[in-house]
């Protein structure tokens, strides 16, 4: 449980806030970049700021206030020319870096333009995402994210909205044992993948370790398997709102079949504001395409265009209490992300973490939450928190890997032994500008 004050903390996110304070000092996605076109400017909430993004004239994704700095007029309407973005109502023409370029109606020999300084966030654009920096001073590094440097039929990336705060999708990935209910399958075949499920069911009461990295932490779940052998699924927590796990659906399209360690997905969670967030998921192979087909078609068939999820609050997420005899156990479907959006939205839009009674399962979510603590009191000290990386070299993803394995019994979950079945995963050292 949190104390009241400690949970305000972790999930509040507006300007000013701690919680908000803290996910400023990090690279955050603000849009996918196939949702801003050139010429279109795009109207963007996060962290509860309204933000207007759009392509410059050479393409370059740029991200200001919403609101024009004359009179208020709503910029996402704007017209994209002479450098800049320029309002309809008259004429101002904001920059990408947050100046006034022109002043139409105070003629050319005034320098009132000068000193107007509109809200501007830097902004990259990898793998898919467009990120912005929203924090004080110099941005940290991009984090080096093998996705980012992929070919696209190697990396995916989509999102979906969620009616919660971003500390509950943020918590849900951290929580190996949920995946023995929530996620099981009466039928294994109708499981995604038949053999991963028969293995998550037989045994739920994983043995759960945690191991505290330079960016976040490891964590490892570990259920009885055939005799003599367990089966570890190993996953990440990603400071201060991203995870990575094995990567069903990854499939190797050599068979069509879903397979582990071919790659993995990542889920960043991202606040609109305190009571919404984007979950943008990524999904990443790291030699071998993955099967864009499939998982357009199928697995994320029932997202629609404003990437809202068919099944939702409002319909009971089209819960079916006969599946719930014969083919699932939550009654919802096939889709993993309409399960854990079930389960989070539930929560309520912030769930009361003094109201908990947490278990032995939840150790990896108080982690979690005492890391982000944690980094709140290194800000608050004036120090960068964890993982903010500075130095060009540094890359503490370097020592990150996703692993789901049948290893002997009796392996130590802490003694590093994924290291021997770490699957090559390219080039991650480069540096994006
Ligand atoms: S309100 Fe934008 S130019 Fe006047
Ligand atoms: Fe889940």
């Amino acid at each position: 449980m949190l104390t009241k004050e400690n949970n305000d903390r972790v999930t509040q996110t507006g300007p000013g806030t701690l919680g908000g304070d803290l996910l400023r000092r990090y690279w955050q996605p603000v849009a996918l970049s196939v949702e801003l076109k050139h010429d279109e400017p795009f109207a963007v909430r996060i962290m509860s700021e309204d933000l207007v993004l759009y392509r410059d004239e050479q393409g370059k994704p740029c991200l200001i206030g919403r609101r024009c700095p004359h009179r208020g007029v709503d910029l996402s309407y704007g017209r994209v020319e002479d450098g800049g973005l320029r309002c309809l109502y008259h004429g101002w023409l904001l920059s990408g870096d947050g100046r006034c370029l022109d002043q139409p109606g105070e003629g050319t020999a005034s320098n009132y333009k000068d000193r107007i300084k509109h809200k501007a966030y830097p902004c990259k654009e990898a793998g898919g995402l467009i990120l912005a920096y929203m924090g004080p001073g110099d941005p940290p590094n991009l984090p080096k994210f093998p996705f980012f440097l992929a070919p696209p039929e190697r990396s995916w990336t989509t999102k979906i909205h969620h009616d919660c705060n971003y500390l509950q999708g943020n918590e849900g990935n951290v929580d190996p044992q949920h995946l023995s209910y929530l996620h099981r399958f009466l039928d294994p075949r109708q499981s995604v993948d038949e053999r991963v499920n028969s293995l998550l069911i037989r045994d739920s009461a994983p043995k759960l370790e945690v191991e505290e990295t330079g960016y976040g932490f490891r964590l490892f779940a570990a259920r009885a398997a055939a005799e003599g052998e367990i089966y570890i699924r190993m996953s990440n927590f990603i400071m201060p709102n991203c995870s990575a796990f094995d990567g069903s659906p990854l499939v190797d399209p050599r068979t069509g079949k879903s397979r582990e360690n071919l790659g993995y997905q990542m889920h960043w969670h991202v606040p609109i504001d305190d009571d919404t967030h984007w979950k943008y998921t990524i999904l990443y192979g790291h030699e071998i395409p993955i099967d864009l087909n499939w998982i357009e078609k199928i697995v994320f068939a029932d997202v629609d265009e404003n990437y809202q999820l068919a099944r939702n609050q409002g319909n009971r997420y089209q819960q079916n209490r006969q599946e719930m005899k014969t083919m699932s156990f939550a009654g919802m479907g096939q889709s993993f992300w309409a399960h854990d959006k079930f389960a989070v939205e539930a929560q309520g839009a912030i769930v009361d973490r003094s109201a908990e009674h947490l278990g032995t399962t939840d150790k990896p979510t108080m982690l979690m939450r005492r890391q982000l603590l944690q980094a709140i009191d290194a800000m608050e000290a004036g120090q960068d928190p964890l993982f903010v990386e500075r130095d060009k070299a540094a890359n503490a993803l370097a020592d990150m890997a996703v692993l789901s394995k049948v290893v002997p019994e009796g392996t130590d979950l802490l003694s590093g032994w994924w290291r021997d079945f770490r699957p090559k995963i390219g080039p991650i050292m480069e540096i994006l500008e």
